[in-house]
């Protein structure tokens, strides 16, 4: 069955926990749509983990675009979260908020968008939903704002900023998300809010008190080491496979051991022999 917002909420009545992981391309969210997980998010941590870029500053619409379409052609049920890209719903009017949401649902074929702020994008997440885009909403470490937020750092540690992340998920909750990403929130401030709403957190360096968890996928394959976070676990090293395959490939192609006549395309002898 497809995964859907309402998926989301019975799992928040039910108390059963959501899973959903980053995918960007085809070939990984085939995979992912043959495991148990809930829902993709092609997050716009693809500027860093696809692209090489230093944060998610430069990741575009269009970058959105790309990658989730083709997602999207290999998934079934899982659903598919695109992150709307830094500016592409702030500091512009809401009209172009809501269309460039629409854009990322229309041609790159989510099903629901993911966009980071509080209480100051109350109103932006309210005109989304009312143009039937259902909205997942990102509190606490936001990476598009690290240049106001000195970066990379756990958010909500003392009573002003705390008090601020729940004012922050009340106010995305009554705008009308339907989940609620919360990052690198202390794991007693992050059980509060999961209680406190009846929309389910997705937590990610938040603790196991959310009502479902997070990753980016190279994270949690040990395939991207320019960085682990703390709240990073390696479920595989998949990383160290893949590098073991390709000297593997590299030693029998310069052994000639690879390819064989298994891995060859016949001729017959005689069409060789007319030819030189
Ligand atoms: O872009 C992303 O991958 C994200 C997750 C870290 C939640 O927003």
């Amino acid at each position: 069955m497809k995964n859907t917002a309402l998926t989301f909420k019975k799992a928040k009545e039910d108390g059963e926990k959501l899973t959903m992981i980053t995918a960007y391309d085809y070939t990984t969210a085939k995979l992912v749509e043959k495991s148990n997980i809930n829902s993709i998010l092609v997050g716009d941590s693809l500027g860093m983990t696809m692209l090489g870029l230093e944060d998610t500053l430069s990741v575009t619409v269009e970058d959105m675009i790309h990658h989730s379409k083709a997602v999207a052609r290999g998934v079934k049920d899982t659903m598919v979260i695109c992150d709307m890209p830094f500016m592409s719903y702030t500091n512009t009017d809401i009209a172009k908020a809501v269309e460039n949401a629409g854009r990322l649902m229309s041609e790159g074929r989510a099903n629901c968008v993911k966009l980071e702020g509080g209480t100051e994008v109350k109103e932006i997440i309210k005109a989304i939903v009312d143009a039937k885009i259902p909205v997942c909403a990102h509190i606490g470490l936001t990476p598009q704002s690290i240049n106001s937020l000195g970066g990379f750092k756990v958010q909500g540690k003392d009573i002003e900023t705390a008090k601020k992340l729940i004012a922050d998920a009340n106010a995305v909750e009554e705008a009308g998300a339907f989940a609620v990403v919360l990052e690198c929130v202390p794991k007693g401030l992050a059980t509060k809010i999961s209680k406190m709403l009846s929309i389910p957190t997705i937590g990610i360096g938040a603790g196991y008190g959310c009502d479902g968890q997070v990753l980016v996928y190279q994270d949690m394959l040990g395939m991207y080491d320019d960085f682990t976070p703390k709240f990073v676990k390696h479920f595989a090293n998949i990383g160290e496979d893949i590098v073991e395959a390709f000297n593997q490939y590299d030693k029998e192609v310069k052994e000639g051991i690879f390819p064989t006549d298994d891995h060859s395309f016949k001729i017959k002898e005689d069409v060789l022999n007319q030819i030189i």
